[in-house]
């Protein structure tokens, strides 16, 4: 490996990637195609922009052109995919940007990839892929995918498109699946930024149904390692599943916050439950574990880091507040306190 392409870089996950992978691979050259959609933010980008082995370009996994010009120009060999729709609520009511973005434009990156002749390519997955998963069980690689949402439909779809081009071109591939994950930079529409900084405004928390839906938390850095732990030593066509192994119910995660931020349990709303929510995720990580990998941060620490980061950092999230995000505000949002109960 030496010229690795980043795609979806600029966002939350990528960014921590590709900090971590300047930091601590000089050697390497990594080239960030990031289309920038809403969620992309050269400003997560700003540490290493000066950096000799770092390059941005702004493109589109769904655009053949995109993807041809970069393999050639950059001669890469490596290529890891963050990019795509990352946002549930977003895909149960605009779902075609998620199929163009994560089965089209996997489909896409697969063929360009494949006839650049490149070595490995790893797929960013999620937990979302194995769908609800019953009290006391704990999903692992070999289960069935059973999404329920567009979202975790279209990443299931490029999950099979990625085994595809192993089997019928010998494509080298690795694939991720994450849980929820947490930390700085990420993009205010998932639940811990999105309270966190409604809560340092004094605003409204919207918990979707009893709030009592459980997620399994990883904090950000600690998924990036192990991205980077599955494409240096992850087994050609395997699928690693990557927890924090601290399951959480939405209510006590909110309630964290608020106690965190010091701010009043008034502020939680009820509100009406989004449409085929999945109740509970939660995954067992040992085949990642067998290659070395370990979760470093505990969630308590890593929530209070968190909090603390966004009430340093105004600069970074004030901004992203206001135009299109005021609309998704409205639009998600806006009936469902209407109708809130408490
Ligand atoms: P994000 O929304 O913060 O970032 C996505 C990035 O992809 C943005 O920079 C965006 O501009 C870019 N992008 C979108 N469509 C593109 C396209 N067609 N071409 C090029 N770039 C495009 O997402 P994230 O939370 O950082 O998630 C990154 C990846 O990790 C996603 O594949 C997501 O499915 C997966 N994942 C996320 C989580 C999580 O909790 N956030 C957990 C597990 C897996
Ligand atoms: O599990 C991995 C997945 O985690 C990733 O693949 C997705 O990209 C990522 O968005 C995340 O999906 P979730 O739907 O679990 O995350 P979100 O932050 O949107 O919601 C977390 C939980 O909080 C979920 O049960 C819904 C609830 N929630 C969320 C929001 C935004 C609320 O109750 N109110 C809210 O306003």
């Amino acid at each position: 490996m030496k010229n690795i392409l980043v795609t979806g870089g600029a966002g939350f996950i990528g960014s921590a990637f590709v900090r971590q992978m300047i930091a601590r691979h000089p050697e390497l050259n990594i080239i960030v195609l990031d289309l920038l959609t809403y969620a992309g933010n050269l400003n997560n980008l700003l540490a290493v922009s000066d950096e000799p082995n770092y390059r941005f370009v702004q493109g589109d996994i769904a655009s053949r052109s995109d993807c041809a010009v970069v393999l050639k120009e950059y001669a890469i060999d490596t290529v890891v995919n963050f990019a795509a729709e990352s946002h549930v609520d977003r895909s149960i009511l605009e779902p075609d940007a998620f199929i163009r973005s994560n089965t089209l434009g996997v489909n896409v990156l697969l063929d360009e990839a494949c006839r650049a002749g490149i070595g490995r390519f790893l797929q960013v997955s999620t937990d979302e892929v194995y769908g609800d998963v019953a009290p006391g069980a704990f999903s692992v690689e070999d289960d069935p995918m059973l999404p329920n949402s567009p979202y975790s439909a279209s990443k299931a779809g490029a999950e099979l498109l990625v085994r595809a081009w192993r089997v019928t071109h010998g494509l080298d591939t690795v694939i991720t699946r994450g849980s929820n994950t947490f930390g700085p930079y990420q993009y205010p529409e998932k639940l811990m930024p999105f309270f966190i900084t409604e809560a340092i405004d004094g605003r409204p928390l919207p918990l979707y149904g009893d709030g009592q839906q459980q997620r399994d938390w990883l904090y950000v850095d600690d998924h990036a390692r192990g991205i980077a732990c599955a494409l240096f030593h992850g087994e050609s066509g395997r699928v690693y599943n990557i927890a924090g192994e601290h399951q959480a119910r939405n209510v006590e995660v909110t309630h964290q916050i608020l106690d965190l931020l010091e701010r009043p349990a008034s502020l939680v709303r009820h509100v009406p439950d989004r449409e085929g929510h999945d109740l509970r995720y939660a995954m067992r990580c040992e085949r990642l574990k067998a290659l070395g990998w370990q979760c470093e941060h505990n969630f308590e620490e890593a929530a209070a880091s968190t909090v603390r980061w966004y009430q340093e950092n105004e600069w970074w999230w004030r901004p992203i507040k206001s135009g299109d995000w005021r609309d998704w505000y409205q639009r998600q949002y806006a009936d469902r306190l209407a109708a809130a109960d408490g």
